[in-house]
């Protein structure tokens, strides 16, 4: 069958690496795509919010599955436009129905559906701007630190944590008031701070059954230690020491089970992958966030580990034979370091040669921000290329995806050194 991929990060290429390798791919194609996954499928120029120009893509070139990376098409509705349309409907389309995707688009409405269906997660209140006066109140009732959400997608940057209540209620009042996040900002949720660990928990679901994959965490800092600016992420391990067999037990009967089922109970259509973010609070649980598609970096080591063939897996949510299927996963650890160009997350330049990719053997290389230009990869993102490597034990696995570290230069190149360090 032939296969579309949306998206164009890490973790696209790594669904790309992935699928490629099944027996029942025949063409595969990445719209928009990087360097790396033009090695094993073919790039398409199309935009992914243009589902009319994907559309007539998919129709053209017969695509079979289309497989969405990032949240943006899906919070826009792209599933709903292919149910909707007559020439699409048959096209299985790997991702929630709009209202599915509010998980990650409407942060009050994913803290409304946990608590309407019991599902640990910290107290909260939303706020516009014609109940400020209540928002200040709400945190005085509050210790710091504070978590103020944007409500909608703001790339990342809509959740603040402050230490001190003057700050806060200026920087309640800039989002709701001065839209410090534009429109995203119009209802903020606060929340209580959870004191924890933090770990990603991915489920794949057809709506009904699911299965869970290999958890992961990831390192959001910029700096050593956890420190400085959140990014998109600078790195994962897989599995998570503290997760075993128990804990995962706990998190599917108190999480997973309450949303798969809940989401079934509220009418909404889901089917793909669910990011379930936790944060460890001595043991137990509790949700931070969902997000309605899979992780970046975490893609990078989960996906690796999946044995099974992960077209098929998606065929079965088409088909009907996905509680059939198994999933198997490589009981190694993984580990991937991200190399990021000089100055992100703030201004950085692009276009820089990059140079050593070849010299790499122990890692698989997954571009993020690449592109091809003649013979020559540039960077073309902040995020450039992550190193996944495979181990005994995270020490050995890390200690590849290091030296392959060094082994790829380009000017301003930049990774953290201490992956896994809190493990
Ligand atoms: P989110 O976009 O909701 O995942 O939030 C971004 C980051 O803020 C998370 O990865 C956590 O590190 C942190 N965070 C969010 N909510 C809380 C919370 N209630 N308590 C502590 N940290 C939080
Ligand atoms: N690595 C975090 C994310 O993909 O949102």
């Amino acid at each position: 069958m032939n296969v579309l991929i949306l998206g164009s990060g890490g973790r696209e290429h790594a669904f790309a690496w992935k699928i490629a390798k099944s027996s029942s791919c025949n063409q595969l194609f990445i719209a928009p795509g990087n360097s790396g996954t033009a090695q094993v499928g073919i790039n398409i120029n199309i935009e992914i919010n243009n589902f009319q120009s994907i559309k007539e893509f998919v129709l053209t070139e017969n695509i079979e599955l289309v497989l969405v990376g990032p949240e943006d098409p899906l919070v826009n509705g792209i599933y709903n436009f292919f149910k909707e349309d007559k020439e699409l409907k048959g096209i299985s389309l790997i991702g929630p129905s709009k209202e599915g995707a509010l998980l990650e688009g409407s942060k009050q409405f994913a803290k409304e559906f946990m608590f309407r269906h019991d599902i640990p997660t910290a107290r909260y209140r939303a706020f516009t701007k014609d109940n400020l006066a209540e928002g200040y109140n709400f945190l005085e009732s509050l210790e710091a630190p504070y978590v103020l959400k944007a409500d909608g997608l703001a790339a990342g940057k809509g959740v603040l944590i402050l230490n001190d209540l003057q700050k806060a209620k200026e920087e309640l009042k800039a989002m709701l008031k001065d839209a410090k996040f534009g429109s995203a900002s119009s209802t903020v949720v606060i929340e209580e701070f959870l004191e924890g660990i933090e770990l990603s928990v991915f489920v794949l679901t057809d709506g009904d059954s699911y299965k869970i994959l290999p958890s992961a965490k990831d390192y959001k800092r910029i700096g050593e230690g956890n420190t400085g600016l959140n990014t998109g992420g600078m790195g994962a391990v897989s599995p998570v020491p503290f997760a075993d067999r128990f804990y995962i037990e706990k998190v599917e009967r108190e999480i997973i089970k309450p949303t798969i089922e809940g989401l079934k109970k509220d009418n909404i259509e889901y089917n793909g992958f669910i990011f379930i973010g936790l944060i460890n609070v001595k043991g137990e649980p509790k949700v931070i966030e969902y997000n309605v598609r899979m992780g970046d970096p975490e893609t990078e080591v989960v996906i690796p580990r999946i044995k099974s063939d992960l077209l098929n897996l998606l065929n079965g949510i088409k088909d009907g034979t996905f509680s059939e299927k198994d999933l198997e996963i490589r009981e190694e650890v993984a580990t991937t370091v991200m190399l990021v160009s000089g100055g992100y997350p703030e201004t950085y330049e692009k276009g820089k040669e990059i140079s050593g990719i070849k010299e790499v053997s122990e890692s698989i290389v997954f571009h993020a921000g690449t592109k091809q230009e003649g013979e020559t990869v540039k960077t073309s993102g902040g995020r450039v290329i992550a190193l996944t490597s495979f181990g005994e034990n995270m020490k050995d696995a890390l200690k590849k995806s290091y030296e392959s570290a060094e082994k790829i230069d380009f000017e301003g190149k930049y990774f953290r050194k201490d992956i896994g360090f809190d493990l």
